[in-house]
């Protein structure tokens, strides 16, 4: 068995406190982090498997994380569909979004060596990893992933057009998340070979649809992936941002564990999201930013209760840490989560 409590939590055994580490944690938060920005642009340092590798272990080190994340990016997968990307100041741009010319859905197609770079980067990171943390693999849900190819940017948080395409020609729609769907189980399941010991799939804009559609229609993209996973061996964290009162449909079928966002609170979550499914989650990461001590012990508070109750449970924030948050604040809540007696 390994000597992760990361891993020994996610596979169901219960442990004196809950594991912690941040969705984002491997950049933007992290002055060294920021530092190498200064030398390389992100997509020099996600592309070069040795500097890769270097960013992902940075939390590990810097803030005492129990589990690393891959640095990368969701939109890999877009870029080896063809599409062309860069990252500007305000985000993620492709330079040839479909919403202008729809009929481009039909000619994208997978060129998979594209991503092997990113095979090498988990192996170097495994190889200094030590046996006590643990390396989560990840990508985009498909909706996610569809949002950006369709609309090209985020400048818009709502997506509009692709929202629109899903409501005006779902066949095509459907292709399009289909190819998504099936170059990212292949993807992933490269990640699982190369040896990530979870997988954690990020469904960022979950929220923007009535839940009941993204229920009937978007979730069996997404849950392609999360069975293909499994099946593999590698439990999978599952995180649709903004479901709502859609997680209430969010079994065990779907995934091993689900990451909650900040608006719900974890009782409240428990309450409806099937009993066999862990929850992850989920300080408002502002907390992070406020430049006082005893608001963010306050708020660290009101997680000892569920945390007593409740051992199938990964301590994060609910949405990634920011720029803006200070890093002694992440830091602080690392050792709170560590050094809190849990009374299990
Ligand atoms: O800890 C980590 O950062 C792990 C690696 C990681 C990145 N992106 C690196 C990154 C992960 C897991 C992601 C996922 C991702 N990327 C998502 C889903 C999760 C989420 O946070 O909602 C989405 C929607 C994207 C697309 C994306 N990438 C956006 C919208 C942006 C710009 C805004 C932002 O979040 O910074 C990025 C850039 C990006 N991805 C950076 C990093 C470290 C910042 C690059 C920089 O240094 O300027």
């Amino acid at each position: 068995m390994s000597s992760s409590i990361f891993l020994k939590t996610i596979k169901g055994e219960k442990c004196n406190r809950p594991p912690v580490w941040f969705m984002r944690q491997a950049g933007r938060v992290l002055p060294s982090y920021l530092k190498l920005r200064e030398q390389y642009s992100f997509q020099e340092l996600m592309n070069n498997p040795q500097l890769a590798a270097r960013v992902t272990l940075l939390p590990v080190n810097e803030l005492g994380v129990d589990a690393a994340i891959l640095f990368s990016d969701i939109l890999v997968v877009p870029e080896a569909l063809g599409m062309n990307l860069v990252f500007t100041d305000k985000g993620p741009v492709f330079s040839n979004p479909l919403k202008d010319k729809l009929e481009n859905i039909n000619s994208l197609k997978a060129e998979t060596n594209r991503l092997s770079h990113i095979y090498e980067t988990i192996g170097l990171i495994k190889n200094q990893l030590s046996d006590n943390k643990a390396l989560i693999g990840f990508c985009g849900a498909p909706f996610t992933t569809f949002c950006y190819m369709v609309q090209g940017n985020s400048a818009s948080h709502s997506f509009p057009e692709a929202v629109k395409l899903i409501y005006s020609d779902r066949k095509l729609a459907a292709k399009l998340l289909a190819l998504i769907t099936e170059l990212s189980v292949e993807y992933a399941l490269n990640q699982v070979k190369s040896g990530i010991d979870a997988f954690q799939l990020f469904d960022t804009h979950a929220g923007l649809l009535p839940y009941e559609l993204y229920i009937d229609w978007v979730l069996p993209f997404a849950k392609t992936i999360t069975s293909s996973v499994r099946q593999a061996g590698c439990p999978v964290i599952f995180f649709p941002k903004g479901l709502a009162g859609g997680m209430k449909h969010i079994g065990y079928d779907v995934a091993d564990y689900v990451g909650i966002d900040w608006q719900d609170s974890l009782a409240g979550s428990r309450k409806i999201i099937d009993k066999n499914v862990g929850l992850q989650g989920n300080i408002d990461p502002r907390i992070f930013s406020v430049n006082n001590k005893q608001v963010l012990f306050a708020e660290l508070e009101k997680f000892k209760d569920f945390g007593k109750a409740n051992y199938n449970w990964i301590f994060n924030a609910g949405h990634g840490v920011s720029p803006d948050n200070l890093f002694e604040n992440v830091k602080l809540t690392v050792d709170w989560v560590k050094s809190t007696e849990w009374n299990r």
